[in-house]
């Protein structure tokens, strides 16, 4: 055994620690600048956890959770026929509501909304040789007047409001089994939808939604019709059914996410590890199950609650073409757009 661990075990710490100060010293490597260390472990252990985290955040969250259950639990849906699609999604997490509509409005519509994010696809090929792949930017443009998202690394493309620009698709808005299994979902007081076009084509290309998270602590829905075939090399969705009910395994994860100190260290609590995943489906079935792809074809709608854990997969082949409905409960203000209240509260913890 060498003598510095003979010492560490036998000497008294103090005469241990001059020790190797003394040694140390002789040999520093100034170049590191050792002892420059960035966080003040004096401060952290006087605050113990409130160098984190302030308190207060607990308390919103709760609120914001016991209103999200008193406003916002599902009731029977108004159609009964409807109802399946209900229970499977409160049941699993998600549901699919086949051949939502007629082969021949999707044909349609694929074709004409296909031009437009092809051309779209141009401008993306242009962002990512000015930012690069790597810099996992979402870049923000116009675009035929309506907002629209490029996110690099994977060359996703979102056009919003896409039926400002084509209104014929106020319809998928309008669709009535879809609405009443929203409006049931969120106990009669869904919010407005918010609506994109989304185009997938880059083969190959880095997927960072392949990693599993939840989209947010309270009740969410996000429903894409799919405007051509989708199968497991067309990049499809993938869900672990059950994830999407409080429990004490996401609770803290959830509490962090809210708490937007996520931003302030770059850490994305919400993201969940396949090891992490399958270890809580085998250990608790009745809380998660292994993650699923769901597959579709062409004018099927698939609902997810995305509190539950969900993600995607590489596109390997083809593409990818859908139109997406984003729709929350009354009070919930937490898709992209946390508070200020609670943005201030872990912006000066420090
Ligand atoms: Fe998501």
């Amino acid at each position: 055994m060498k003598l510095s661990k003979l010492g560490y075990w036998f000497l008294p710490p103090v005469v241990f620690r001059l020790m190797t100060g003394v040694r140390n010293g002789l040999r520093r490597q100034r170049a590191l600048k050792i002892d420059q260390v960035r966080t003040d472990l004096n401060e952290l252990r006087e605050k113990g956890f409130s160098f984190f985290f302030d308190g207060r955040v607990i308390d919103r969250f709760c609120d914001y959770m016991e209103r999200d259950n008193a406003l916002n639990k599902p009731v029977a849906t108004r159609r009964p026929e409807n109802q399946k699609y209900l229970d499977e999604l409160i049941n699993q997490g998600y549901c699919v509501v086949s051949n939502a509509f007629p082969a021949a409005s999707i044909r349609e519509w694929h074709d004409d909304l296909k031009q437009i994010m092809d051309a779209a696809s141009q401008r993306c090929d242009e962002l990512v040789d000015l930012h690069g792949q790597a810099s996992m930017q979402t870049i923000q443009e116009l675009y035929l007047g309506n907002r629209i998202n490029f996110h690099l690394a994977s060359g996703l493309i979102r056009l919003w409001d896409v039926h400002l620009l084509r209104p014929q698709l106020r319809s998928v808005l309008e669709h009535e089994t879809l609405n009443d299994i929203v409006w049931s979902f969120f106990g009669g007081n869904p919010t407005e939808p918010g609506i994109y076009l989304e185009y997938k084509n880059k083969v190959d290309w880095y997927e960072p939604n392949t990693n599993y998270h939840s989209d947010s602590p309270f009740r969410i829905l996000k429903a894409w019709l799919l405007l051509n075939d989708v199968g497991s090399r067309n990049g499809p969705f993938v869900y672990c059914a059950r994830s999407q009910y409080l429990d004490d395994w996401r609770i803290l994860r959830d509490l962090l996410e809210f708490s937007n100190y996520n931003k302030k260290y770059k850490a994305f609590y919400a993201h969940l590890s396949r090891v992490e995943l399958a270890q809580l489906a085998s250990a608790f079935p009745e809380l998660c199950a292994p993650e699923r792809q769901i597959t579709g074809k062409a004018g099927d709608i698939i609902v997810a609650d995305t509190r539950g854990v969900h993600g995607g997969t590489n596109l390997q082949e083809g593409y990818r073409l859908q139109l997406g409905l984003v729709s929350s409960g009354l009070g919930n203000v937490f898709i992209g757009n946390i508070p200020d209240e609670i943005k201030n509260l872990s912006r000066d913890s420090h």
